[in-house]
């Protein structure tokens, strides 16, 4: 105990089991910065009175001890164990726990991030179960897709959930993508929530693509063969076809890349720029649409942390149900093993969310059509990656019904094209 006193740092460093009341402040002492930061008068730090001056500008936490409010916290508390670890995140806990989301009638369509979010962490858990089979070469791939399927305990479950929560978190991205759209969540200051998000929605799609060869079905086959064509006609396109071949024709390599992509390249892009898109949900809030406030048809604002996530529980909750359903009574096919050698069978098409730039494909097989078709859905991205910074009015917070009419077409034709391919092929 001696040698704590002598020691102030060891003192402070070691948990203190019992707290010591302490000496009433003289009167008009300064008041430590600690003192106004006291968490909820639970914990009363220690002014650090006989710390020795330091030179240089870095103090190590335990000597800062004005900065730490839970420094002698009780510490049987797990939550002030860490608040004293990870004193200095302490600002960022309160800002959240301030965090408030707007109630109205469109607020249900803030549900849908979360549902995205979800089904993202149901294709990360999945993934690295299926993972510990999976092997992803052309004389293995296939076998063990069967295998996973067929003779590991619940392996046909744990397949069937990751295939059906890839395309529900992919249909998830779209209705968040519109709704936010329409609500012109994106206006000023959400530039970046939208343009993080719109790439998010293009990594999701990559998963889609690449995961599609990794059974080595014939389907998955011919449809990566057609679908890694399609930059061919570009200028720079041979370029681009190679590089996501590794050869020629799709073979052992393109596998081999998908697969570098699918579990490597794309999952620490996603989780970058997740990272920026959730750090910008709770920094910048929750929006609610133009003119609610003005009209006052904003019915009140409900805390994020418990309520809201509360109530996001119970979607994911919901959205989980729905996946097991799907998963049990609707289970995909494992198909039959690629052939390189045979001919392409009849029908063969790319999974549904990549069905309208295919009918477009398809519509534009005129001379020099291709190109124009990819030329179009270029500046179609660019564009509505851009919609932030083009719409000015929903920026000022003035109704821009031009751009609710761009949505809408943009939306029409995605679901035109989309059910065309549907009537054409079936599901
Ligand atoms: C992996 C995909 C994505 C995930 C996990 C995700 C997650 C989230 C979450 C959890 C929220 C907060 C709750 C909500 O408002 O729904 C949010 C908000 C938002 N997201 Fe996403 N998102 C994704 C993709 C997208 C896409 C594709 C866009 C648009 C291109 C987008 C734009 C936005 C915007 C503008 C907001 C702010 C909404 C507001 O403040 O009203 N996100 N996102």
């Amino acid at each position: 105990m001696a040698e704590e006193h002598k020691n102030p740092q060891a003192a402070a460093s070691k948990p203190s089991a019992a707290v010591k009341p302490k000496p009433p402040a003289a009167k008009g002492a300064p008041k430590s910065p600690a003192a106004k930061t006291g968490a909820s008068g639970k914990a009363k730090p220690v002014p650090a009175k006989s710390a020795p001056p330091q030179k240089g500008v870095y103090k190590p936490a335990e000597v800062r001890a004005e900065l730490n409010p839970f420094k002698d916290s009780k510490t049987s508390v797990v939550g002030n164990w860490f608040q004293e670890r990870f004193s200095l995140l302490n600002p960022i806990f309160e800002y959240l726990g301030k965090k408030e989301v707007p109630q109205h009638r469109l607020s249900y369509w803030y549900y849908f991030g979360g549902l995205t979010l979800f089904f993202f962490s149901i294709q990360v858990i999945t993934g690295l179960l299926l993972l510990i089979y999976y092997r992803p070469t052309e004389a293995e791939a296939f076998a063990r897709f069967v295998y996973i399927q067929t003779e590991i305990p619940y392996g046909w479950l744990i397949r069937q959930v990751h295939a059906w929560s890839a395309n529900l978190m992919v249909l998830m991205a779209f209705i968040h993508m519109f709704s936010t759209f329409f609500m012109k969540s994106y206006r000023k200051p959400r530039e970046l929530m939208w343009v993080t998000g719109f790439v998010l929605l293009v990594l999701t799609l990559g998963f889609g693509f690449t995961g599609y060869l990794l059974p080595w079905n014939e389907l998955a086959y011919f449809a990566t063969q057609i679908g890694t064509e399609v930059p061919k006609v570009a200028p720079g396109g041979d370029f681009i076809v190679k590089l996501l071949r590794g050869s020629e024709e799709v073979g052992a390599e393109t596998l081999t890349r998908m697969f570098a992509m699918h579990v490597v390249l794309l999952p620490g892009l996603v989780l970058l720029f997740l990272t920026a898109h959730l750090m910008l949900v709770q920094i910048l809030g929750t929006s609610s649409p133009i003119g609610y406030k003005e009209a006052g048809l904003i019915k009140g604002y409900e805390k994020f942390f418990p309520d809201f996530i509360a109530k996001d529980g119970i979607a994911w909750l919901l959205g989980f149900g729905l996946l097991i359903y799907l998963a049990v009574v609707f289970p995909w096919e494992i198909g039959v093993k690629a052939d390189p050698l045979s001919a392409a069978p009849d029908g063969i098409k790319p999974e549904w969310y990549f069905w309208a730039q295919f009918q477009l494909l398809k519509d534009f097989k005129f001379e020099g059509g291709e190109l124009l078709a990819i030329i179009i859905f270029t500046i179609g991205a660019i564009v509505w990656i851009l919609v932030p910074f083009i719409d000015r009015k929903a920026s000022r917070e003035e109704r821009s019904p031009l751009f609710t009419m761009f949505g809408i077409l943009v939306l029409a034709f995605m679901i035109v094209f989309t059910f065309r391919v549907y009537l054409e092929y079936g599901w």
